[in-house]
């Protein structure tokens, strides 16, 4: 089942654009929620949190981002360490950081 849900989560983002829908089935099925949610403070920071400080960068944070999400790394929101996925395909990793950067400030 968590195979099923994975290869499904991966053909969705696939997609240059991920809908909400395709982002939730993502983190599921990459576990990125087992240290994140998009309100709500767990080991890492709140994708909203995210969003709001990166925004006006744009391209050159959501490259960063993308980055970031492969290959892991610190010292931006505190003192624990993200740790790397580098199973995902630079594309994978970049719709991802792309749907980020894009919530709105609010929810
Ligand atoms: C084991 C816990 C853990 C998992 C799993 C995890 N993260 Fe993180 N993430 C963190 C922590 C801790 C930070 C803060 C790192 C820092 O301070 O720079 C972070 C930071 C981030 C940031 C902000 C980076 C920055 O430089 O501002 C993004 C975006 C992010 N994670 C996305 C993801 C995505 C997408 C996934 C799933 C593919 C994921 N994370 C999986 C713990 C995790």
């Amino acid at each position: 089942m968590k195979r099923l849900l994975l290869a499904l989560a991966l053909i969705a983002v696939r997609a240059e654009a991920l809908d909400d829908a395709a982002a939730k089935r993502f983190f599921n099925a990459t576990g990125c929620n087992g240290c994140h949610a998009v309100d709500e403070q767990r080991i890492g920071p709140r994708f909203r949190d995210v969003a709001n400080r990166y925004r006006a960068e744009g391209e050159a944070a959501t490259a960063r981002l993308a980055a970031k999400i492969r290959s892991g790394g610190a010292g931006n929101w505190g003192l624990v360490p993200m740790v790397g996925n580098p199973k995902l395909t630079t594309e994978q990793a970049r719709a991802i950081a792309t749907w980020i950067v894009a919530l709105p400030e609010k929810p």
